[in-house]
């Protein structure tokens, strides 16, 4: 057997003989994916992921993914060790929103309701009333305008002025965002279009306004891949991370899918929408913190506290 195979045939005795399991998220690298997927763990969306850990019975969690997706596993399983192959896997939105700045703008606005992305540190959620994902967004501000309250948003202002779009509500946004989405292009979008006029475009509502007005369904990672088996479309433009094609090519082997264009032109560029810290985490550092045990998440259990009830808010609204 090759380097890899061997590497995986050790990852899964550690994991059997640690007693955890994996959950992984969809931008990570293919052979994470398909070893959460083949080991009994799961391959999710932010929301699915957070799910997850509450139903399962290992003792640890191994979250591939970026730091704030450990927190929320961590948050909501105290009793369970959770490990990460990178505690520096980090997120351009969870570092654009500090706790102390954030909580001043909070501060500073005190008749409106706290809307957070799930893309924030342990330390804003715990500032928060509510902890959404991109996924259910938009039915919870939905939810909260009716009643008339005043939202103020923090970070991603791309998926919170979408959402304001969506809803008419009264929104406050933080000026955060993903520098990843970001670098979709619009005008290099509409020529790849028209090269493919029969395509479907699916697009992450963390992209800019011109590229989500391009698009023919706007949603979550698991969403957009929900959208590849069920519409009936045989081509799909997609503006969010590659490694989300490895899921995207498994369920729908039949079906082109073409990345959306993250440099002028109508280029196209298959490793560009990447994002670098997803690509933090291998099989090699896997691998490593299943033997060590180091990586490890940590929180503090006031913060722990605080957070944990807008987190379950949203649980219980997507139940
Ligand atoms: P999802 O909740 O759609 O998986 O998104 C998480 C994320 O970080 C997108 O950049
Ligand atoms: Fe954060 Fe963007 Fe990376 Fe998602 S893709 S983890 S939002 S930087």
């Amino acid at each position: 057997p090759d380097e890899k195979t061997r590497v995986k045939a050790r990852i899964r005795d550690l994991l059997a003989a640690e007693k955890a399991t994996l959950v992984a998220h969809y931008y990570t690298d293919d052979d994470l994916q398909e070893m959460a997927e083949e080991t009994g763990g799961m391959v999710a969306d932010s929301l699915e992921m957070a799910r997850f850990g509450t139903t399962t019975q290992a003792q640890t969690l191994v979250v591939c993914g970026v730091r704030f997706m450990g927190e929320t596993a961590k948050i909501l399983n105290p009793e369970k060790r959770v490990l990460m192959p990178d505690l520096g896997a980090t997120c351009s939105l969870d570092e654009g929103c500090p706790a102390d700045a954030f909580t001043a703008f909070c501060d500073a606005h005190p008749d409106h309701t706290v809307v957070v992305y799930a893309n924030t540190s342990a330390e804003v959620k715990a500032r928060a009333d509510w902890v959404v994902t991109s996924s259910i967004a938009l039915p919870v501000v939905e939810h909260l305008a009716a009643q008339g309250q005043k939202i103020l948003w923090a970070p991603d202002r791309h998926l919170g002025h979408y959402v304001q779009r969506m809803t008419g509500a009264d929104m406050l946004l933080w000026n955060g965002a993903c520098v990843v989405h970001e670098e979709f292009k619009s005008f290099a979008l509409e020529r790849v279009r028209k090269l493919h006029p029969d395509a479907a475009v699916l697009v992450h509502p963390e992209s800019p306004d011109e590229v989500v007005d391009q698009a023919d369904l706007v949603g979550s990672t698991t969403q957009l891949i929900k959208a590849v088996s069920e519409m009936p479309n045989r081509e799909f433009i997609v503006a969010t991370d590659a490694g989300i094609f490895w899921k995207m090519h498994q369920i729908a082997p039949d079906k082109t899918l073409i990345p959306a264009p993250t440099a002028g032109e109508g280029a196209t560029c298959e490793s560009c929408a990447h994002c670098p810290w997803m690509a933090m985490n291998a099989l090699q550092n896997l691998e490593q913190v299943l033997r060590t045990g180091d990586q490890e998440i940590h929180i503090d259990p006031a913060i722990r506290e605080r957070a944990l009830v807008p987190i379950r808010r949203m649980l219980d609204f997507a139940r």
